[in-house]
């Protein structure tokens, strides 16, 4: 462990214990970003210009979504990600503090910046996104530094797309905590974060690369889930391409189709799936009701632009 993740692990834990000290319902390891929406008729082609119609700067990125989406529901919830050494990481911090999300174990990165996506959508929801969330990933001393944090939550959500990913899950699984872990395993820690898990959530291209089939079907999506059950979870949540999400469980299923309202913008809706869902769970809600309201979750975020969902606590 360097130094600078030894301070960090020792403010973590001291200003944790200073400022909490009590259970969290959840722990969001991901990511944070500054997150610019673009909302455009077309597309241009190379060389050429179009208007933007719309634009929003949120708080966004995976990790900062699902922490919104926890606390809008009512859950204490703290985020461990990364920003930078700049203006923009204060400023997304203060607007998570605002939004009632503890981020006390956030990693400061000296001299890194703060990551960056633009997110540009043409009508209709075809949206493109541009990322740059180079040295911006947790590291495993960080993920080791917020122990004391991922320990006191009932419930740890882990995405995948952070190589200390596996780390943040088993010192979550060895404390008893539920774990739920949103995306497709890399294949050479797949048994591993398998058996860490509690609840698998994964978007239609996930659940291809998690189950080796193309969801393009409920059947498909019934007989992969119960693979991926066989594996460890008693909780799996597949999209079905084009369709709805399809919840799975020893003794059950429940495919839920997509509602016809017209979509804006898919962004940031498998995050709010997958907060809905365990925000659920940790409430103590059976699993079918739990998928109907990440079900529910889900729907309500498609219909405006940009990742940041706007949940009430009903
Ligand atoms: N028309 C729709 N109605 C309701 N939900 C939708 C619709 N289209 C997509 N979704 C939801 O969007 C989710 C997209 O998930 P994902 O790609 O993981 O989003 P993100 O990672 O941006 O949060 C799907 O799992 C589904 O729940
Ligand atoms: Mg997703």
């Amino acid at each position: 462990m360097t130094a600078t993740a030894r301070r960090q692990a020792r403010i973590c834990r001291e200003r944790y214990l200073a400022g909490f000290g009590g259970e969290l319902d959840i722990v969001v390891v991901g990511q944070i970003a500054r997150d610019i929406v673009l909302l455009v008729d077309e597309l241009p082609g190379a060389r050429a210009a179009a208007d933007v119609r719309e634009r929003r700067e949120l708080l966004g990125g995976k990790g900062a979504n699902q922490a919104v989406a926890c606390a809008q529901l009512g859950a204490s919830v703290a985020l461990l990600g990364v920003v930078g050494d700049d203006e923009v990481g204060t400023a997304l911090l203060a607007q998570a503090r605002a939004d009632h999300i503890d981020v006390v174990c956030v990693v400061h990165r000296p001299e890194g910046r703060t990551a960056l996506i633009v997110n540009v959508v043409e009508r209709g929801g075809a949206w493109r996104y541009l990322e740059d969330f180079a040295g911006t990933e947790l590291t495993e001393a960080e993920v080791e530094g917020a122990r004391g944090t991922l320990v006191a939550a009932s419930s740890v959500i882990v995405q995948l797309q952070q190589p200390a990913a596996l780390a943040a899950a088993t010192i979550a699984r060895d404390a008893g905590r539920r774990v739920v872990l949103d995306g497709a395993p890399p294949a050479d820690q797949r048994a591993d974060l398998l058996a860490t898990a509690d609840v698998v959530r994964a978007d239609a291209k996930e659940a291809a690369l998690l189950t080796g089939s193309r969801m393009d079907s409920v059947d498909t999506a019934v007989r992969a889930a119960r693979s991926v059950l066989a594996e460890g979870p008693s909780m799996v949540a597949l999209a079905v391409e084009a369709e709805g999400d399809l919840f799975a469980w020893p003794d059950g299923h429940v495919f839920i189709p997509y509602t016809a309202d017209p979509t804006v913008d898919t962004t940031g809706a498998g995050d709010s799936l997958i907060a809905a869902l365990t925000v659920a769970l940790t409430r103590g809600e059976s699993p079918e009701a739990a998928a109907r309201a990440a079900a529910a979750a889900a729907g309500s975020t498609v219909g405006h632009l940009g990742g940041r969902p706007a949940l009430g606590r009903a």
